[in-house]
This record gives structure tokens, sequence and C-alpha cells, in this order.
């Protein structure tokens, strides 16, 4: 086992055919707007169905479901911390979803997963700092990891400009760019 491939991806996570896709969810599971809204629009009914049995979840923790009309196999659902000017934990508990998505997909054997870039959106953490915290959280916790390939997703060129630079800072020769 070694440290897994870490690409870039500009375009919609729901899209990946990969072991798992996060989702950036809200503590209630039950789905919302933005990247939570269009996998769960993406997956199916069956996916609120699902998430109804997982009675929540705490902000920083992960839960798993099946992935459903997903061509992902599952979806790892993680509630990041809305940003509250930095002095509330917000790093640790960012930090803490990437740890427990991880911590959840080599439990399940999975070789591949893709993030969105989580809080960044409704939740309104700074991209730089939130995507530095992201690269350095993955990769201090897959240094022999059966994960093969660890997808950042951006939905935007600004955002994925934000990846690329969170993965140079970390490594010159990780962060590799891929179109979808
Ligand atoms: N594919 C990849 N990334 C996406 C997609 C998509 N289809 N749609 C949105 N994003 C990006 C956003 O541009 C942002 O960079 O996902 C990132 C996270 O944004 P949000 O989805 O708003 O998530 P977050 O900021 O964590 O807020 C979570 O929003 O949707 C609600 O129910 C959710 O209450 C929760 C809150």
């Amino acid at each position: 086992m070694t440290m897994p491939r870490f690409h870039i991806i500009e375009g919609d996570i729901c899209t990946m055919a990969v072991d798992a896709i996060v989702n950036a969810a809200n503590s209630t599971l039950l789905g919302g707007g933005g990247v939570d809204g269009v996998i769960h629009r993406a997956a199916g009914p069956a996916l609120l169905a699902y998430c109804r049995q997982l009675q929540g979840c705490d902000t920083g923790d992960a839960k798993l479901s099946p992935g459903f009309l997903l061509p992902a196999r599952a979806v790892i659902h993680t509630v990041g911390p809305v940003w509250r000017g930095g002095q509330q934990g917000e790093a640790e508990l960012l930090a803490s979803c990437y740890r427990r998505c991880i911590q959840l997909a080599e439990a399940e054997g999975f070789k591949s997963i893709a993030f969105p870039a989580i809080s960044c959106g409704v939740y309104a953490y700074p991209h730089r700092e939130a995507t530095e915290i992201a690269v350095a959280t993955l990769r201090r916790c897959t240094p022999n990891s059966a994960l093969q390939n660890i997808y950042l997703v951006a939905f935007s060129s600004e955002m994925a400009a934000h990846w690329a630079a969170a993965c140079a800072a970390a490594s010159p020769s990780a962060g590799s760019r891929h179109a979808l």
C-alpha cells in the first residue's frame, strides 16, 4: 500500500464512476441544496429513504450509504462546519470530515473516492484555507492506504485553481489536473 494518487477534476461529482463520492450534507442527512441536492436528485428517492434511518450526522463526522442510481457504488455523507470567522474550531471540524471519509472508505476496502470542496459553498468556508486543510489532511491520513485514487472535484475553474495550489503547496509532485 502506498499514498494514493491525487487528481483534480473540474465538473459534476454525480457523473463519477468511483467507489465513493462524498456528499457535503447537513446534519439531518435529509438533502438540501448545492452538491447535496444534486446527489439526491441523481441517486433517486431510495437515497433519502436510506438516509432517514441513518438518524442524522454530527458536524465533522461521516456516514455511508449505497449510491443507488448514481454511477458511484456508495455515497459518504459528511457534515462540514459553517464558517463563523475561524475561531469556532472550524479548521479541526473540516479536517475531521476528510479524515472520517477516508476511514469509512478504507473500512469498505474502496480504491477510489471523490470529494467536493466541503463547506466551500453554502457554508462559506474560505476556499484557499479549506482546500489547504483538505489536502494536508488527506495526505497525512493516507501514507499507506488501500485507496489508489483520490479525486478533488471542482465545480468551477476558480475552485480547481485552489485545489491545484493546495496540492502544489503540499507536494510539488502531487496534483495532476484532468478535465472530465
Ligand atoms: N459537483 C461537484 N461540486 C459541486 C457540485 C457538483 N455537482 N455542486 C456544487 N458543488 C460544489 C460547490 O460549488 C462548493 O464548492 O460543492 C462545494 C460545496 O458547496 P455546497 O454544496 O453548498 O456545500 P457546503 O458549503 O458544505 O454547504 C452544505 O448546503 O446543500 C446544502 O444540505 C447542504 O445544508 C448543507 C449545506
